[in-house]
C-alpha cells in the first residue's frame, strides 16, 4: 500500500486519527456547535464541486482523492475519511456496481461510468459529509433514469425530517418511492447522526423498519444518504475490507446530505448556493 498523503501541522485532526478515544457528545447540538457544522458543511460541500468537476474520461480516482485532499486541506479541514478505520484515502469514490466506500487507485474514468464521489470534512471540531452521483461522458438511458430516482428518493428521505418525526420516516418515505421502480434499496449501509463524531447516533435506514423509531428533536445533525441499486438490494464486500458491490453486478447510485432538524423541517447543511445536483448542471 502506499504511504497517506501528508496532512499538514497545522491542521487540527480529529480523534481517531491522532489516537484519542471518540468523545460521547450529546445528539441535540448547542447554538454554538451548530455554527460550527454549518461551516463544515459549507466547506464539505465547496470541496465535494471542486471534486465533481474534475470528473472525466481518463481521470484516475487517485486524482480525484488528491483534489479532495488538497482542497479540503486549502480550507483549514482534515480528509475525515484519512486513517478513519483505516481507511487509506481521503475521499470516497463508487464506480458503476459500487455501492459506497470505493477506495480510489489506477481505475481511469471511461465514458459512460457512472461514479459517487463522497466528501468528509473535519473543520473546527466537527465533520460535514455529502456525496453525489454524476456521469462521466454520456450516460446509458438506465444509468441517467437510476441516478435521477436515487436523487429524488434522497429528498423524499430529507423532507420526512423534523421535530417530533421518527427516524423510520426517512426510510419509509424512501422505500415508497423507489419500491414501485423495481429498484433494490440497500439495507447494509445506512446514514447517521454528525457532529463531534464523523458516525453517532441515530442510526438512519433507508428503508422502513418499525424498531427504527427513535425521536427525531431539534437541534440534531444527522445524514441522508440513500444507495439504490438498478436490480438486487444485496451487496457484497470486496477483499480489500471497504469497497461494497452489488451482488448481482447491478448499477449502484447514492446521493448524500448532512442535515440539521428544525421545529418544521430541516435545514441542509451541505447545499451550498445552487440546489441542483452536479448531473443537473449545465456545463
Ligand atoms: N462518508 C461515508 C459516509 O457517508 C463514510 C466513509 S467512511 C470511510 O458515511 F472510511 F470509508 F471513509
Ligand atoms: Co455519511
Ligand atoms: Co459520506
Amino acid at each position: 500500500m502506499t504511504a497517506l498523503r501528508p496532512v499538514p501541522e497545522h491542521i487540527v485532526r480529529p480523534p481517531y486519527a491522532r489516537g484519542a478515544p471518540d468523545p460521547r457528545p450529546p445528539l441535540v447540538k448547542s447554538p454554538e456547535v451548530i455554527e460550527r457544522m454549518r461551516r463544515a458543511g459549507r466547506v464539505a460541500r465547496a470541496v465535494l464541486d471542486e471534486v465533481l468537476a474534475a470528473v472525466a474520461p481518463g481521470v484516475t480516482t487517485e486524482q480525484l482523492d488528491r483534489v479532495a485532499h488538497d482542497a479540503t486541506v486549502a480550507r483549514g479541514g482534515y480528509p475525515s475519511p484519512l486513517g478513519y478505520r483505516g481507511f487509506p484515502k481521503s475521499l470516497c469514490t463508487s464506480i458503476n456496481e459500487v455501492v459506497c466506500h470505493g477506495i480510489p487507485g489506477h481505475r481511469r474514468l471511461l465514458d459512460g461510468d457512472i461514479i459517487n464521489c463522497d466528501v468528509t470534512v473535519y473543520l473546527d471540531g466537527v465533520h460535514g459529509d455529502c456525496s453525489e452521483t454524476v456521469f462521466v461522458g454520456t450516460p446509458t438511458p438506465a444509468a441517467r433514469t437510476l441516478v435521477e430516482h436515487t436523487f429524488q428518493a434522497m429528498w423524499r428521505g430529507i423532507e420526512a425530517v423534523r421535530d417530533g418525526a421518527r427516524v423510520n420516516a426517512i426510510g419509509k418515505a424512501i422505500e415508497q418511492y423507489v419500491k414501485p421502480l423495481g429498484y433494490g434499496v440497500v439495507r447494509e449501509f445506512g446514514g447517521h447522526g454528525i457532529g463531534e463524531c464523523f458516525h453517532m447516533a441515530p442510526n438512519v435506514l433507508h428503508y422502513f423498519e418499525r424498531r427504527n423509531r427513535q425521536k427525531l428533536q431539534a437541534g440534531m445533525t444527522l445524514t441522508v444518504e440513500p444507495m439504490i441499486n438498478a436490480g438486487d438490494a444485496r451487496c457484497a464486500l470486496l477483499s480489500d475490507g471497504w469497497t461494497a458491490v452489488t451482488r448481482d453486478g447491478s448499477l449502484s447510485a447514492q446521493f448524500e446530505h448532512t442535515l440539521l432538524v428544525t421545529r418544521d423541517g430541516c435545514e441542509v447543511l451541505t447545499l451550498g448556493d445552487d440546489p441542483r445536483p452536479f448531473f443537473q448542471r449545465g456545463a
